[in-house]
């Protein structure tokens, strides 16, 4: 997929890229490939030292490949010396992390940190670009930090899917540039004219703006999907039917429509929450999408509950199995993951929960109170029910009858439409789902006696 660029001619911008994660990695070995050189800084020695050897721990399909090819053109290198690594760099994209507060406020120190560290010894003419999501009026801020009139501060948010970034960093669907100068608009526009995407150009607060209207937008729309699946499973409709009807009208468009047990990931949720307090500090409260992170909750409470209802009420005592512990197939991030989210209220309730997940680990999950076992199989001996709670592709292709042989009970909650329904139930299975007239076993009651 990634074309090797040994043969392209070195490029005039200087890249440094500041932060060697889930951002900055793809960021820097991407432009690396294509023909710049570029210094990736990191404040974790060990981290570098692997990734010098071309070991990449993020679990992101081709990344590995990219930074060994970097690595062997030599226009990728790896340092934790900030001052050396900027010096002699034109453009510094910012990618370190920016936590987040109880009340969504960005803590922005790392990113200040590395303002603080580069901005005495950057070149005159420098474009410092905060890559990293974050709140609207940053810019100006960093600006104040800096101090200095001959640096330029831009934005270039990311559209990086976790899974996919180096595809998406290749193939983008849209670049956005926040710049006020003419001079910057071009040079940055210039780093990405190779794609071929479209470069929407704004002033600096729309794109940094933007980066959280995208996402906010992707939740409050998974937020909806998931409404109408309780009202599917309520009213004994099908929303995966459904919304396949809805995804085919061109103005919404088939994708991010799929049901499920409430969305997650390290941005969705940071960045939802983040718009939602931006909105209140700039005295416009969004209500709609303070619904939209409040009903992400209740979703999960849901899982719990539904499940509770098919094991007579409770799941106190009971031993369940999780298949899938990352936040969605093809990562093994487990930051704001819906999975962990549901496993912790299980754990709450006084269940017994053992975990397996294709990518992530046992020391992962060791401090979470989640057994961990090496196989989907292995996860349901003993289990009075089974929830699958992310979509990897690898549980459609279990035999439900080893399942069922595994299992002393009988219930398997597939949150994520992944199980061939005929199957499962053919094999002994009782088989709950999202959003597929599948009613409550209470509301089925309460139904038959009004009847
Ligand atoms: C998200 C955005 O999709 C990217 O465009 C953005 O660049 C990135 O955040 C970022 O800000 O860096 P990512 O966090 O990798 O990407 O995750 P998504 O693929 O958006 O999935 C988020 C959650 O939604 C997952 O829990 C996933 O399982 C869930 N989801 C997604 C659904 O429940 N249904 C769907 O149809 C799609």
């Amino acid at each position: 997929m990634v074309s090797s660029t040994d043969n392209q001619p070195r490029r005039p911008e200087r890249i440094a890229v500041t932060g060697a994660g889930d951002i900055g990695l793809p960021t820097a070995a991407g432009f690396a490939d294509l023909g710049y050189d570029v210094s990736c800084v990191d404040t974790n020695p060990e981290k570098l030292a692997r990734l010098a050897s071309g070991i990449v721990d993020l679990h992101e399909p081709h990344l590995q490949d990219l930074v060994q090819r970097g690595i062997s053109t030599r226009r990728l290198r790896f340092s934790t010396n900030g001052i050396a690594a900027t010096r002699d760099a034109s453009i510094v994209f910012i990618c370190v992390p920016t936590p987040q507060g109880d009340d969504g406020s960005a803590d922005l120190s790392y990113v200040e940190g590395a303002i603080s560290t580069i901005a005495p010894v950057v070149r005159p003419g420098t474009i410092i670009v905060t890559r990293s999501t974050v709140p609207v009026g940053t810019a100006d801020r960093l600006r104040d930090l800096i101090g200095r009139n001959d640096v330029h501060v831009a934005s270039n948010p990311e559209f990086l899917r976790e899974g996919s970034a180096v595809a998406d960093f290749f193939h983008p669907d849209r670049i956005l540039i926040g710049a006020s100068e003419t001079v910057v608009r071009r040079r940055l526009g210039e780093l990405y004219d190779v794609f071929g995407a479209p470069v929407i150009i704004t002033d600096i607060a729309t794109a940094e703006l933007t980066k959280h209207a995208a996402n906010a937008f992707l939740a409050t729309r998974l937020s909806f999907v998931n409404a109408m699946a309780n009202i599917c499973e309520a009213a004994g409709a099908d929303v995966h039917q459904m919304m396949r009807v809805v995804g085919l009208d061109p103005r919404i468009g088939p994708k991010f429509l799929a049901a499920g047990p409430g969305w997650g990931g390290s941005c969705l949720p940071k960045d939802t929450r983040a718009l939602a307090y931006v909105a209140r500090q700039l005295g416009e409260p969004f209500e709609q999408l303070e619904v939209t992170v409040s009903s992400n909750e209740r979703q999960f409470n849901r899982v719990v509950r539904r499940l509770s209802d098919h094991l007579c009420g409770s799941c106190r005592n009971r031993r369940i199995a999780v298949w899938g512990l990352a936040f969605k197939a093809g990562t093994n991030d487990l930051r704001d993951s819906p999975s962990l989210a549901v496993c912790r209220r299980l754990l709450a309730e006084g269940a017994h929960v053992t975990g397996y997940d294709p990518a992530v680990t046992a020391p992962q999950v060791k401090h979470l109170g989640v057994d961990y076992a090496d196989t989907s199989i292995g996860a349901c001996f003993g289990a009075d029910a089974l929830v699958i709670l992310t979509e990897w592709p690898e549980f459609s292709e279990v035999d439900p009858s080893d399942v069922a042989s595994a299992m002393t009970g009988d219930v398997v909650f597939d949150t994520r439409n992944v199980l061939d329904t005929n199957a499962w139930i053919s094999a002994g299975l009782r088989l709950v789902t999202v959003g597929r007239g599948s009613p409550d076993p209470k509301k089925s009651s309460v139904n038959a006696s009004a009847a």
